[in-house]
């Protein structure tokens, strides 16, 4: 049955929340009754991301956390587990992007930044959430990472970025593994080009490129996913486990080619 009330008085960590998908992903949980603990870097857009949700009836709380410090990821679990009394689920989002250059072009200080926050920070989350969920005995637990289709298809020129989204689509599907016994889900999300502040700055040329090159001719917006992350952390999801799922337009479907060449009407 249909049932998306099954995700009411959840309590969730969102990480990246106070702008872009986790932003989305953090309104759209407690639009549906969730208790969200949002967790960014930034203490006024997280103080004003969480303002806007209890503004429209939701329930919300601010952690400032910097994702890329273990340290504080695990004093962000314990904190919501203090606020809230139990855990259900997480998801991690928080992340940077990194292209436009050839690997060589990369600095080992690029290696450690990226690699702190879009791969050890997210393997923080999965660890002391996991934890947290076990320990609140949580019926139908889940984790959802925010990859990236970079973590489905390498492109050029990202070759750190690549790493890491590759690295946390292989760390889902081990996790989901290890945990699919104990009835906690582990899915990834892949969104493809995404009209979030991350393309801020990005000139009119490069946006363009961007909506020629995905197959649907737009970009997404970040409640598409926030739609998937609902989905993923309702009871009617129970059997997606260890998935990694695009939402992109189908950009990584497969390379476009020139099988239609037989209608130049179309090919544009
Ligand atoms: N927008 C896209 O096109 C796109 C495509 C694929 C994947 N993604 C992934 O989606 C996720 C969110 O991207 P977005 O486009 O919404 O980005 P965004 O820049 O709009 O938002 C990123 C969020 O992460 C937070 N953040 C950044 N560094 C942090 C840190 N060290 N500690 C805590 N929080 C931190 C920011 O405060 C913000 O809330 C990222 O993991 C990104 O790699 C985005």
């Amino acid at each position: 049955m249909v049932d998306f009330a099954s995700v009411k008085g959840k309590v969730v960590i969102v990480t990246g929340a106070s702008k872009g998908i986790g932003q989305a992903i953090a309104t759209c949980y407690a639009q549906h009754g969730m208790k969200v603990v949002c967790a960014n870097r930034n203490a006024e857009q997280g103080t004003k991301a969480v303002e806007t949700i209890r503004n429209a009836g939701g329930e919300a709380v601010f952690c400032q956390t910097d994702c890329s410090s273990s340290e504080e990821i695990k004093a962000l679990v314990a904190f919501a587990v203090e606020h809230y009394g139990r855990l259900d689920g997480i998801v991690n989002d928080a992340g940077i992007g990194m292209g436009g250059s050839p690997l060589h072009e990369y600095s080992i200080e690029d290696a450690d930044k990226i690699l702190d926050l879009n791969l050890k920070g997210v393997f923080a989350g999965m660890k002391y959430a996991a934890e947290a969920i076990f320990k609140s005995k949580a019926e139908n637990g889940f984790i959802i990472n925010v990859a990236s289709i970079a973590g489905l298809m390498p492109q050029r020129g990202q070759s750190l970025y690549t790493a890491t989204k590759f690295g946390v689509v292989g760390m889902t599907k081990s996790a989901s593994l290890d945990y699919a016994p104990y009835n906690v889900t582990v899915n990834a999300i892949c969104p493809g080009y995404t009209e979030t502040p991350i393309f801020d700055g990005t000139p009119d040329q490069a946006r363009q490129y961007f909506i020629n090159d995905c197959p649907s001719g737009r970009m997404g917006q970040p409640e598409e996913c926030a739609y998937l992350a609902l989905f993923l952390a309702s009871d009617m999801a129970r059997y997606i486990n260890g998935a990694a799922i695009p939402v992109d337009g189908a950009l990584s479907a497969g390379a476009k080619n020139v099988s239609m060449w037989r209608h130049p009407e179309i090919m544009e």
